[in-house]
């Protein structure tokens, strides 16, 4: 792992560089892999394995056909976080049965891989919308693999805590009328829910909905999930189970009625953190913090991470993960995606150092070219 501590620090002490250059990144530029082509894993995440990182996310293609999954999720590989190989296809859409979970043309965003030490076994999640629903599924695939790269197999898809009360369920979802199912939302910018519609109790008996997720592991080799619920209006946080295939059923349910999206957690001098977006669509908005010193809260919000020019687009981006730097305590990459939903094959990756001020996190514009 040393060697690779070494490597990493480079990029935080140069965050930006020129795009064509070798060993370097420029956030929202072009970022050729080794093929010289865009990198094309969107809403993407790293899992690090035998001295390796690996960058998983969303293949998109050209045009807004390129928003719903044509292909499935891209795998790259680097020792550096600069210079990135084409692992190929690490979970592949299903094209030969227009039934499957995971048929071309379903919403597959946001994968997250994750190695479980205890059956030696990787494992994806990702949000799921079945082909022509829309967004109305709001489903959690799960799929596996023996190695880092894939192929990962599918397992399934699920509406997560079928038939559990989170933690803190209060005396209004067991008792209130579920919301009826004619009623309708719009996902994103609502007006608060009132309390009187009971998102919770009305999905209960199916499982909660789960749109933009991540996933984190503790410590203590439990992992976590969470993801936004209740038509997007509330996070939840949920433990999975020994194999991280599927929910333990504990889970608890916060940031109620604001609407928080693309959530990412990490962990800094015992104290978890989150950054996340507000709810507008593939347009960016203000980033938010929060800090908890349990898991289970409670969770305190605190201020948009960006600073400076454009921090109230969050540097026009979208949180999808944040990277702890191996060796390096108190350093972090963050990782944003800027969408261009009407070619979504060009989506850039803002890439940023994100480092700690008291309990803030704070992530500030770099655009050097000829670092
Ligand atoms: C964003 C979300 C993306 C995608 C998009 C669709 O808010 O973070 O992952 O779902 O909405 O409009």
């Amino acid at each position: 792992m040393r060697r690779l501590t070494l490597l990493l620090l480079a990029p935080l002490l140069l965050p930006a560089c020129g795009p064509k250059g070798e060993g370097t990144f420029a956030p929202g530029e072009i970022w050729p892999d080794n093929n010289g082509v865009h990198i094309n894993a969107h809403g993407g995440g790293i899992l690090i394995a035998d001295d390796t990182y690996y960058w998983f996310g969303e293949h998109k293609t050209e045009g807004t056909a390129g928003n719903s999954a044509q292909v499935g999720v891209h795998c790259y590989s680097s020792k550096d976080l600069y210079q990135w190989k084409d692992e190929g296809i690490a979970l592949a859409v299903v094209t030969d049965d227009t039934t499957h979970s995971i048929t071309k043309g379903c919403i597959l965003e946001r994968p997250k891989v994750i190695y479980n030490r205890k059956n030696n076994q990787y494992v994806m999640w990702f949000h799921l919308e079945p082909k022509g629903a829309g967004y109305s599924g709001a489903m959690s695939g799960i799929a596996v693999a023996d190695r880092p790269a894939g192929p990962y197999v599918f397992l399934k898809a699920i509406r997560p805590n079928a038939g559990a009360w989170p933690l803190n369920v209060q005396d209004i979802h067991r008792t209130t009328t579920p919301v009826d199912g004619s009623q309708t939302f719009s996902g994103g910018n609502l007006p608060t829910h009132p309390d009187s519609l009971n998102l919770l109790g009305r999905d209960m008996p199916g499982g909660q909905m789960a749109r933009d997720m991540n996933l984190f592991v503790d410590d203590d080799g439990t992992a976590y999930h969470i993801y936004a619920s209740e038509e997007n209006s509330t996070l939840h946080i949920s433990q999975l189970d020994e194999d991280y295939t599927g929910c333990s059923g504990r889970y608890a349910r916060f940031f109620v009625n604001r609407f928080m999206e693309a959530p990412v957690m990490f962990k800094h001098e015992g104290n978890y953190y989150l950054i996340m977006s507000g709810c507008t669509g593939w347009a960016p908005n203000a980033g938010r913090s929060a800090v908890a010193s349990s898991i289970w809260g409670p969770w305190e919000e605190l201020e948009n991470p960006f600073r400076g020019e454009e921090a109230e687009l969050s540097f026009r981006s979208q949180s999808t993960y944040v990277l702890p730097l191996p060796g390096a305590p108190g350093r972090f990459m963050y990782m944003g995606d800027r969408w261009t939903p009407n070619d979504a094959i060009d989506g850039r990756y803002i890439w940023l150092p994100l480092r700690m001020e008291g309990k803030q996190p704070v992530i500030e514009w770099n655009n050097r070219t000829n670092g």
